[in-house]
Parts: structure tokens; sequence; C-alpha cells
């Protein structure tokens, strides 16, 4: 079996490297790691956990996956992938009698992985699924483990609330368990694999850091250190803060293009060609998934809590970001009215409704928000998204939009099914309106076939064509 090359895949900082011994609990592990005998368990199977168990398993670590849904573990257990970036061969791998959403196995593992989710719920960030991870793992924590949050989340959270849920077992951090932050870095639907994608690692103290360090060398070519949790945390909001505040930034300048004459996507383009001191980034309808469209309001809310007021850039982003399924909405509003035809009864195709090209994930995607507004305005829509068989669309935001009180006999949720591309459809829809990118579309066969196609992500620009109105 090849052995990650430990310690020079390993970048740490020079006073992380000093510091105390490791306590006696934990003498035994690094050699467990480094033998492959140590026991992995990962708590909360989603986009996160599952490839984290899924790699450990691979590399020979025994592994223990708990999930709080027990039709997600059946799945596993059936041999079924539920995520996408991971296949079916990959979940078959894994031992069946190892997969459960029974939490008293915990002990068994020497190293613990929280990957549960941390949504926002009106604007408050929701740490309960952490704490609630966290008082299963108190419940049967035992010497020398080593506990490891890899749910995103604001700076402070591992010190001062992971901690003193499991010191609540009665045993102390640091001395008989071992507690570090690793933030996430996946890429679902891209090219960066777990392994090439370098991973932030920072423990409460340098033993600890060391040992989550020396475990994920294991999984992955480039680990680095920061000197604390805090920085770890940090680093994650900062990234995500960073695509938010850029992808903003793109789109009030699409949005203000058109008035000034500008074709926003060939201006894109040729600032795109400097080779230094810039980086692309692309309009949309806005941005979605569980990481842009919630992380950066983490930090603001803990920045607001602390100072009395939250991160501008943070807040206008994501007033910018919100905007455009309506802007959007209005633009295919004006593209039909250059045909002449009201929004209001228009036959659309929607096409893609993920929050991102070739994956299968909905969540806060603005695609959805879109199709809400359009059926709202009254217009005909059938959908394409080869990652979506089946939507759930309406409710509370579609009543919303219709101004119908909530809680009314006219809340409607309505189930619509992804339908097949063919001449036939392509000639009875007024307008098709391409949201998201998926790979395997043929766009430039779909522009010859429609009449009138609205682009709301740059996908036909190199395609000077009539009938093609871009965001
Ligand atoms: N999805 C991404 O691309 C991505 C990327 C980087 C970081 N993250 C972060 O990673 C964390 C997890 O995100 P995700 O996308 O994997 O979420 P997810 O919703 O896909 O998966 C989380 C899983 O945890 C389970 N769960 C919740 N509480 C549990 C408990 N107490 N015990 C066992 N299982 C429990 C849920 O049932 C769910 O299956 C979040 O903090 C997220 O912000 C996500």
């Amino acid at each position: 079996m090849q052995i990650a090359n430990h310690p020079r895949n390993t970048e740490t900082r020079p006073e992380t490297s000093a510091g105390p011994p490791a306590p006696p609990a934990f003498n035994d592990l690094e050699r467990r790691i480094f033998t492959r005998s140590a026991g992995v368990a990962v708590l909360g199977l989603g986009y996160v956990g599952l490839p984290l168990l899924v790699e450990s398993s691979r590399e020979g670590f025994d592994v223990i996956g708990v999930e709080a849904d027990p039709t997600r573990v059946q799945q596993l257990i059936d041999g079924k992938s539920y995520i996408g970036d991971v296949t079916d061969e990959d979940v078959a791998q894994l031992a069946a009698g190892m997969l459960t959403t029974d939490h008293n196995v915990l002990s068994r593992a020497d190293i613990v992985i929280i990957a549960v989710p941390t949504p926002l719920r009106d604007g408050t960030p929701d740490l309960t699924p952490i704490q609630g991870a966290c008082e299963d793992i108190a419940s049967v924590l035992r010497r020398g483990q080593l506990i490891i949050l890899e749910s995103t989340t604001f700076p402070g959270t591992t010190e001062d609330l992971v901690r003193p849920i499991l010191e609540a077992s009665g045993l102390v951090c640091s001395e008989d368990f071992g507690l570090a932050y690793s933030p996430e870095r996946i890429d679902p639907g891209g090219t960066w694999t777990m392994r090439r994608t370098p991973k932030i690692v920072a423990g409460v103290t340098p033993s600890e850091t060391k040992l989550a360090s020396c475990f994920y060398s294991t999984l992955i070519d480039r680990v680095v250190e920061t000197s604390s949790p805090r920085e770890a945390e940090m680093a994650k909001l900062i990234e995500n803060t960073f695509r938010q505040v850029n992808v903003a930034l793109v789109n009030e300048l699409a949005t203000i293009a058109p008035s000034i004459g500008v074709d926003i996507w060939e201006a894109l383009d040729a600032a795109a060609t400097k080779p230094f001191g810039y980086m692309p980034f692309w309009p949309g309808p806005g941005v979605g998934g569980h990481c842009i469209a919630i992380d950066p309001s983490f930090l603001s809310w803990k920045v607001e809590q602390r100072m009395g007021f939250g991160i501008g850039f943070v807040e206008h982003a994501r007033s910018v970001n919100n905007r455009m399924p309506a802007y959007v909405t209005g633009s295919i509003g004006e593209a039909l009215n250059g045909i002449g035809l009201p929004l209001r009864g228009a036959r659309l195709l929607v096409l893609g409704l993920t929050y991102k090209a070739g994956v299968n994930d909905l969540r806060e995607s603005p695609s959805l928000h879109v199709l809400e507004r359009l059926m709202a305005a009254g217009a005909d829509c059938k959908y394409h998204d080869p990652y979506v068989p089946t939507v759930e669309v309406g409710g509370s935001r579609r009543d919303d939009l219709l101004k119908i009180p909530r809680g009314s006999p006219n809340t409607k949720r309505f189930q619509l099914s992804s339908v097949p591309i063919d001449d036939d459809l392509l000639s009875q829809t007024d307008c098709v309106v391409i949201l998201t990118s998926h790979p395997g579309i043929d766009y430039q066969a779909m522009i010859e076939s429609a009449g009138l196609v609205f682009d709301a992500v740059g996908v036909t620009r190199e395609r000077q064509v009539g009938n093609v109105v871009r965001l």
C-alpha cells in the first residue's frame, strides 16, 4: 500500500510545528494513520461527506458513514449514489454494515469528521445541525479520538461552539480528544479532484494540527496549515465571498451595459485576455448552491453581531445577485415584446434549472426563481434539464409573486417534468430561455430551429444570430 509522503506535502507554519509534544492519548494515532489501521467516520453523507467517505475507503481506511436521513442510508446500502460526482461503483465499495443512522458506532472510529449542513434561516445562520452532530459525538466520545469539523461556518465555531459541547462529555479537548477544523473545497461538476485541491487544516493546538494534517495528507497532495481554526474558518468564507462579490460585479455591469450601448459578453471576453491582475467572472440569473449564495451572509451576520453593522460588500453583492431573477424575467418579457408577444400566455422552453452547469443540485438555484417568476407572470412554461427529471415549483414564493395571501386556498405547488427537446417542441415554442448551460446540449441546433432564444448565461455568444437575445 502506498503511503502518502507526509510531512513533505504539508506546508507547516513555523509557529505551529513547535509546541509541546502530543498528549499520550494521541501517541498511537499518527502511526495508525500511516499504516491505514485508523478508523474514519464521516457524519453527514451529502455533497461533502459522501465523497470524503469514498476517498477515505479507497485510501485503505476502515470507514463508517453516519447519515441522519434513513432514505439516503438505504440508497447507499442498495449501492445507489445520490450525489452527481459519486458513482454507484464508488458506493458499492463501501461496506453496507458501516452505513447507518446510528451515531453510537462513532465510538469505533479514531477520526470523526463532521460534514453536516449550515443553512441560513431568514438571514440568520442555523448551527443546529452542527450542534446536533456534536451532541451525538459527545454521547459516545472516547479518549484518543480526533474530531474534525468540515462544515462551512463563521470564525470561532470550532473553539466556541463545538469544543464546549464535546467537553460536556467530561473529556478535555487537546488532552483526551483532539479537535480541528478543515474547510471543504469540493467543486461539484468541476474538474478539480479532491486529491489535487489543496486543503486547509488547523487544530486547536499544534499537535492536533499535525494529526489532522497527517490524515489529510493521505488523501490530498497539498495540505496547508493555519495557526488556529479561526483563520481556517475565515479562509473558506473569504473564498466564497470573493466569488459572490465578483459575480455580483459582473451581474451589475450586465444590467447597465445595454443603456450605454455595450455588449457585456464581448467586453468581458476582451477583459479576460489580460494575463495578469484579472480573473474572469460571468453574469447570469444570480447565484445558487449551498456555498456562494449563503456563506458570505454567515460572515456578515457574525460581524453585525459583534460590530453592529454587516459587511457592505456582502450586503450589496447579495442584493445585486438576488435581483437578477427579476431582471432576467423582465428581459425575457422585453425580448418577447420585440417580436410582438406578451409574456402572459407565451410558450416558453426553459433550459437548465440547477444552480450550476453539470450538477443535479437545485439548492438556492436562481434558475428556479426565474421559472417561478415566468409562471407567476402567466407564461406557459416547459423545461428541459438532463439532471432534473422532475421538479416542484410554486408554493409560497409563487404566492408572494402573485400577491396571494399566505395560507390562502389558492396556494398551489406544481410538479413539472423535464421534456425531451425535438423539432416539434421547438416549433411550438415562442422562446427558448437558456438559464443553465449544461453540457451535452446542441445549442447550435437549438438556435437554428427555435424562433427566439433568450440566453442568460452567454453560451451562444460566439454565434452572431438575429434570433438570439443575450442578458
Ligand atoms: N455542497 C458543496 O459544494 C459544499 C462545498 C464546500 C463546503 N460545503 C459545506 O459543507 C457542509 C455540508 O454541505 P453539503 O452540501 O454536503 O450538505 P448536504 O445537505 O448535501 O449533506 C449534509 C447531510 O448531513 C445529514 N445530517 C444532518 N445532520 C446530521 C447528523 N446530526 N448526523 C448525521 N447526518 C446528518 C443530512 O441529512 C445530509 O444528508 C455545509 O456546511 C456546506 O456549506 C458544501
